[in-house]
């Protein structure tokens, strides 16, 4: 099924099926057009926007997907209360005037043989980035870049894109989705966008919706220890991990500690902080001429905030 969705002097082509999609792309194939894909699992935010933004400058047709993936939620994660709201997606999409289609597709769709939440109960063809996919995020959510890597590569089949965007703040999604296209041979150019920030410096992200006003004061916390190392790096020359990092620790043990004193009724736990290669991934000792990227998660509550910084490299 297609539908027209006419807003004002824009006009989206919104797909909510494969067949219907790829009818439209073969069309566009003919026009020798190139094409930017965006995927994302809706709830836009500007870091979404700008990514279109940037599609918009090196291509001529612009597709968004909006697919909330299964095989990325471990079953303790928050499949079910992700936010969705399309509607204000798609007006958000139209107010850019850029966006030629969206495509909406279904999970029994795109996972024919299924999708149950625990890795051993599943069934049919996933794609897995060895080594690179079991430190930093991985190590706390271990299917979960086996789902992003299954997901793209099905969208990549579906969309048959000549660009894609990704945003750094996933910074280990990046690295991983560039090997994947290298290693699958997927003729296609990646992109990436910079961290889109509020104005206290938190990373944009769509469960950033999840927080309290009095958890939004705090979660800020994971930012401003970054930036902690980022300044002893830049200002005091400093490379080697424990001078690099300690600041950041004592910052976020500190916050924790006033945090649990106020009595609020909700913790921050640090899940990691990483000085990691940019190339391997692996935590290094030192910031060597490689660069590095530094990246840490946080709880806030049950809410789980990432972000990082790089240090002399690119993603
Ligand atoms: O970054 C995201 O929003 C998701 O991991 C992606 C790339 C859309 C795959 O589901």
């Amino acid at each position: 099924m297609m539908n027209k969705m006419t807003l004002s002097d824009t006009q989206i082509q919104i797909f909510e099926n494969i067949f219907s999609f790829r009818n439209w792309r073969r069309k566009i194939g003919s026009e020798n057009k190139l094409v930017g894909f965006v995927p994302t699992m809706g709830c836009l935010h500007e870091g979404h926007l700008s990514l279109i933004k940037q599609a918009n400058q090196y291509c001529q047709i612009i597709v968004i997907s909006i697919f909330v993936n299964p095989a990325q939620f471990a079953p303790s994660e928050d499949l079910d209360k992700y936010p969705r709201t399309l509607s204000d997606d798609l007006d958000k999409l139209s107010s850019l005037k850029c966006v030629d289609a969206v495509f909406l597709p279904k999970v029994e769709e795109i996972y024919p043989a299924g999708i149950p939440l625990e890795i051993e109960e599943q069934q049919g063809t996933f794609v897995e980035v060895k080594g690179k996919s079991h430190q930093m995020e991985g190590k706390t959510r271990p299917g979960f870049f086996r789902g992003v890597a299954t997901v793209c590569t099905k969208l990549f089949n579906i969309v048959q894109p000549d660009n894609v965007f990704f945003g750094q703040k996933d910074a280990q999604q990046c690295v991983i989705i560039r090997n994947m296209i290298r290693d699958l041979h997927f003729p296609i150019e990646m992109h990436v966008g910079d961290i889109v920030r509020e104005k206290d410096g938190l990373a944009m992200s769509s469960r950033n919706k999840y927080l309290t006003p009095e958890m939004r004061k705090v979660a800020i916390t994971l930012h401003q220890s970054l930036i902690e190392t980022k300044k002893a790096f830049e200002n005091n020359n400093i490379k080697d991990r424990k001078n690099l990092l300690d600041p950041a620790f004592e910052l976020i043990e500190r916050v924790t500690k006033e945090n649990e004193a106020q009595k609020l009724g909700f913790s921050i736990k640090l899940d990691y902080l990483s000085l990691a290669d940019p190339d391997t991934l692996e935590e290094i000792d030192k910031i060597k001429e490689k660069g590095a990227i530094l990246s840490g998660a946080l709880y806030v509550g049950s809410t789980r905030l990432i972000d990082n910084i790089l240090f002399n490299c690119k993603l």
